[in-house]
């Protein structure tokens, strides 16, 4: 097991050039959509983080050919694929497994998928995903912790997405692009990792359109080639490196981001007083003294979204004023605010809003990762705050951040990674 942790010497202003990995949550769902290809896909702009390499040991363990070409460049060829049963060991390990479903059905008409692991935020089940195989023509049932789906006869659908959901989009797409006949997924999420997908898909033969709007309407076809195609930046981890700056001050360029995809951590981030310049493939952020309070409501892109709210929540713990945060996406994604009480914060939980009443200064104290992005909360906070903060169970932030250490030392953090 990993038991690293990150030491971090708070009080740093951060200064200089961070570049931005590509988007795990995109390439999460475009390694497993490669899959559905009968020839190989050459990947580019994959992130190193370990949620991708369990991904990639997911689709060996059923034959699919993965292979590393060079630094961030993966081939994944699916024609290979030659089983339909997942692991609980690895399934266990993400949410995302939970794309095995999708990719089994598609490909194989058969998937015994174990329900997904991954960050707990609160229930999150996958009763949008059966009921979408359903629709298709499938018969799914949950025996023993695992999802047991078979279709016979697969037929396009029409079917509306109860809430909108990333996961049951990417799935519903995987099964529509071989289904036969026209499919038209309504309330589809409209992320732009949904949008990378369907682009990497069309480039691989599949006919779909509307994706980046609520309704994608898709044309089946008999069979996927290979492609090569360069994944988008990741947003997240663009939009955590902003909002460390913002409580840290200083002056960074983070080099690969789309800015248009982090339209509302820049709107929030403008809020609490950081100066913002918007470059073709580069975001400048500039910040001087204290953040200014202000209020956040999460919601499904293009809002304020969900994962940005942990590391955003640590800013305002330090901020100038009250902010209320509400979370409409989980239920159990406040806990890091609870850790963020042993470094000083003052906050207080009704319903389903955070209400944080910003103190001076954080001082440094050891405190734990909880999940992925509460973690990348608990390094902002150990950043800005007086002293010196241990942030324990880093293979959680592992998940989601390439060489969080690294990147952070070469703007002037003093951090470093030990193993207890
Ligand atoms: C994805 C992201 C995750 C992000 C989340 C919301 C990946 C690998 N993960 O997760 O980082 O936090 O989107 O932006 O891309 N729901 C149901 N039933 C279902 C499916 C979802 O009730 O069958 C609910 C969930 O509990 C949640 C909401 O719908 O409240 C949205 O979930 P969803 O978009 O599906 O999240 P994920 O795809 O799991």
């Amino acid at each position: 097991m990993n038991l690293d942790c990150l030491r971090i010497q708070g009080g740093k202003p951060l200064y200089g050039r961070i570049t931005i990995s590509g988007a795990k949550n995109s390439a999460l769902a475009l390694i497993v959509g490669a899959a559905l290809g009968e020839e190989p896909v050459v990947l580019e702009n994959i992130p190193d983080n370990t949620d991708v390499h369990v991904i990639f040991d997911l689709l060996r363990e059923v034959g699919v050919t993965v292979q590393s070409l060079d630094k961030g460049k993966w081939s994944v060829d699916g024609s290979t694929l030659n089983s339909s049963k997942a692991s609980y060991e690895l399934a266990r390990k993400l949410r995302a497994s939970f794309y095995l479903a999708g990719l089994l059905l598609a490909k194989r008409h058969e998937a015994v998928v174990p329900l997904p692991g991954g960050c707990f935020l609160g229930p999150r089940p996958v009763d949008f995903h059966l009921k979408g195989f359903q629709a298709f023509g499938a018969e799914v049932a949950i025996e023993h912790g695992c999802m047991i789906g078979k279709i016979t006869k697969p037929q396009g659908t029409r079917f509306f997405i109860n809430r909108s959901s990333m996961g049951t989009t990417v799935n519903l797409l995987y099964l529509a692009v071989l289904t036969p006949g026209t499919t038209i997924l309504e309330n589809a999420a409209k992320e732009p990792e949904i949008v990378d997908l369907a682009v990497m898909l069309n480039c691989m033969g599949a006919k779909i359109r509307g994706a980046g709007t609520d309704v994608i309407r898709v044309q089946g076809v008999k069979s996927l080639h290979g492609t090569d195609y360069s994944i988008i930046p990741d947003r997240i981890e663009a939009g955590t490196y902003m909002a460390m700056v913002a409580a840290t001050g200083g002056d960074v360029t983070l080099e690969n981001v789309m800015s248009e995809h982090i339209r509302a951590t820049i709107t929030k981030l403008r809020e609490v007083g950081a100066e913002i310049e918007e470059g073709e493939t580069s975001v400048r952020i500039q910040m001087e003294g204290r953040p200014k309070a202000t209020d956040i409501e999460t919601a499904p892109y293009p809002g304020f979204p969900t994962d940005m709210q942990q590391p955003i929540g640590a800013l305002l713990v330090s901020a100038d004023g009250t902010s209320v945060i509400r979370e409409t996406v989980y239920e159990s994604r406040f806990n890091y605010l609870n850790e963020l009480v042993r470094m000083g914060a003052d906050v207080r939980f009704e319903r389903d809003r955070a209400i944080i009443k910003g103190i001076e200064r954080l001082s440094g104290a050891p405190v734990e990762a909880f999940d992925l992005r509460a973690g990348a909360a608990m390094v902002l906070a150990g950043l800005s705050a007086e002293g010196e903060t241990v942030v324990s169970q880093v293979d959680r932030i592992d998940r989601g951040y390439e060489k969080i250490e690294e990147k952070l030392t070469a703007v002037g953090a003093v951090i470093c990674r030990e193993s207890v």
